[in-house]
């Protein structure tokens, strides 16, 4: 095989002018998963750009450890920063530490415990709307969950449900603009393409709500406890380690970073045990002797052992961050190759998860693969990524799926509606295009 600068092995199948576009639009997933055997890093193009996909384990812990070398940057980032602002998922590395212990009290075990008095009412109320034999698409109703639990979390002033809505109905439109726009050549871009002009609205709408919500904060001067109040009071008590555009950031961030991806992480699991049928009355024997029918709490946590490694489960399979992009600030050796300053560098958390060298039976369901027995090879799980900008919602995330996931199986029987597999959407999260599910109520009826 061919090398090109640097040492580096292209991925054949690049056309001119548009390079890999068509199959990281079409199959990105099984394009990605066939790089590993041209190399451990491996060039490829978004139109004329080159990037350098990581494909080994221990290299992807380097980059993401060595965050000054491997900064963010790079096109999924550049296109997060454009809709979002300069938040913590897009800030350079010369603004990350600060704004992250801005931000990192707001995810304490103290404020988590609390948060997860509010998952389990919206969790409740959720589960308690379903009827027996119904069909729910369970893509459309995780996103609910996650969105009001989310939104809950940032604001919980009745004032700011306006916005709320507004966020809701945008994301979709944000998170396909921003994937697109991403591989898409930057001239393009600029065009009044149908899809161009969805995002730039979308992300437009969302902006504004979210800036009059800061205002209405403002203006009303109390403090909600919630993670708005909570940047706003350290900003005016302390002169404010964030500026105002930078909490303006850091809420488009925090909502957009955490709803979709918690939303999709249990719509797959619930898609897994619909297929596993056998795993899920093993769920449910567990569910059964913690809950009997009542909803999750943050004290049940601990002994939802089984419902904790389908989540770990679901997320190696269909990690939702599943591509994700890095800029070096300065030459830079990894593996035997040295890498100029500003070269894209791609990590992609779904094809570390399904290298059979380092997973075995990569694509099998096996939740059992996590009990504290089995052994991983370091750096082979990373669906939160890794470093300092590990997400900061990790545990957030894991304490609701977890919850949510329980409940659901504690209440209602699963079954696919549909045969056929959800179609993947290629976006900024792994999306499961339709989830259509049968609940059938496990309570005894009530009067
Ligand atoms: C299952 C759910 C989630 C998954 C799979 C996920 C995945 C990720 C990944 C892979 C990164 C690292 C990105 C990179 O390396 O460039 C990240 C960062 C981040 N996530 Fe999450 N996330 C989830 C839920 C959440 C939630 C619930 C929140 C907040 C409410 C959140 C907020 C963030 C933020 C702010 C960052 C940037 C952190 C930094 O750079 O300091 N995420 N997430």
């Amino acid at each position: 095989m061919a090398t090109d600068h640097a040492g580096i092995t292209p991925a054949p199948g690049a056309l001119p002018i548009v390079g890999h576009l068509f199959p990281l639009l079409r199959d990105p997933l099984r394009f990605l998963n066939t790089l590993p055997s041209y190399g451990d890093l491996v060039q490829i193009r978004l139109g004329p750009q080159r990037a350098v996909v990581v494909c080994r384990p221990d290299l992807v812990q380097q980059v993401l450890l060595h965050d000054r070398t491997y900064d963010k940057g790079g096109p999924i980032i550049e296109r997060i920063g454009n809709a979002l602002g300069d938040g913590l998922a897009s800030c350079p590395h010369s603004t990350h530490r600060r704004q992250r212990r801005s931000v990192q009290p707001a995810f304490s075990r103290t404020c988590l415990r609390e948060y997860a008095t509010i998952m389990t009412e919206q969790i409740d109320a959720l589960t308690t709307s379903w009827s027996d034999g119904r069909t729910v698409d369970v893509a459309e109703q995780m996103y609910t969950l996650a969105s009001n639990t989310i939104a809950q979390t940032l604001f919980t002033a009745e004032a700011a449900e306006p916005a709320v809505e507004t966020v809701k109905e945008c994301l979709p439109d944000i998170f396909r603009g921003i994937y697109q726009q991403a591989v898409l050549p930057p001239w393009l871009h600029r065009l009044p393409l149908p899809s161009n002009l969805r995002y730039e609205r979308a992300r437009n709408r969302a902006w504004a709500a979210v800036s009059k919500t800061i205002s209405l904060y403002r203006q009303d001067g109390q403090t909600h406890g919630d993670v708005l109040s909570m940047l706003l009071k350290a900003h005016d008590d302390t002169g404010g380690a964030l500026s105002d555009a930078e909490i303006h950031a850091q809420i488009m961030t925090l909502l957009v970073a955490g709803i979709e991806s918690t939303a999709v992480a249990v719509t797959w699991a619930v898609h897994l045990l619909c297929q596993w049928p056998d795993v899920q009355e093993r769920l449910r024997t567990e569910t059964a002797e913690v809950l009997g029918t009542r909803t999750a709490t943050w004290d049940d946590l601990p002994q939802l052992d089984l419902a904790r490694r389908v989540i770990t489960e679901t997320l190696r399979l269909y990690p939702p961050g599943w591509i994700l992009t890095r800029t070096t600030t300065t030459e830079a050796r990894l593996a035997d190759a040295v890498i100029p300053p500003e070269t894209t560098l791609i990590y992609s958390p779904y094809l570390i998860h399904h290298d059979a060298r380092f997973n075995p039976h990569p694509s099998s369901f096996d939740p059992d693969r996590w009990l504290p027995e089995r052994q991983h090879v370091r750096g082979t799980f990373i669906p939160f990524g890794g470093g300092a900008r590990k997400c900061i919602g990790d545990n957030y995330a894991l304490t609701l799926a977890t919850m949510a996931l329980s409940t659901i199986v504690a209440r209602w029987r699963l079954s696919h509606v549909d045969v056929q597999l959800p179609r993947i959407e290629p976006r900024v999260t792994l999306n499961p295009h339709k989830v259509q599910v049968r609940v059938d109520c496990l309570e005894p009826a009530r009067d």
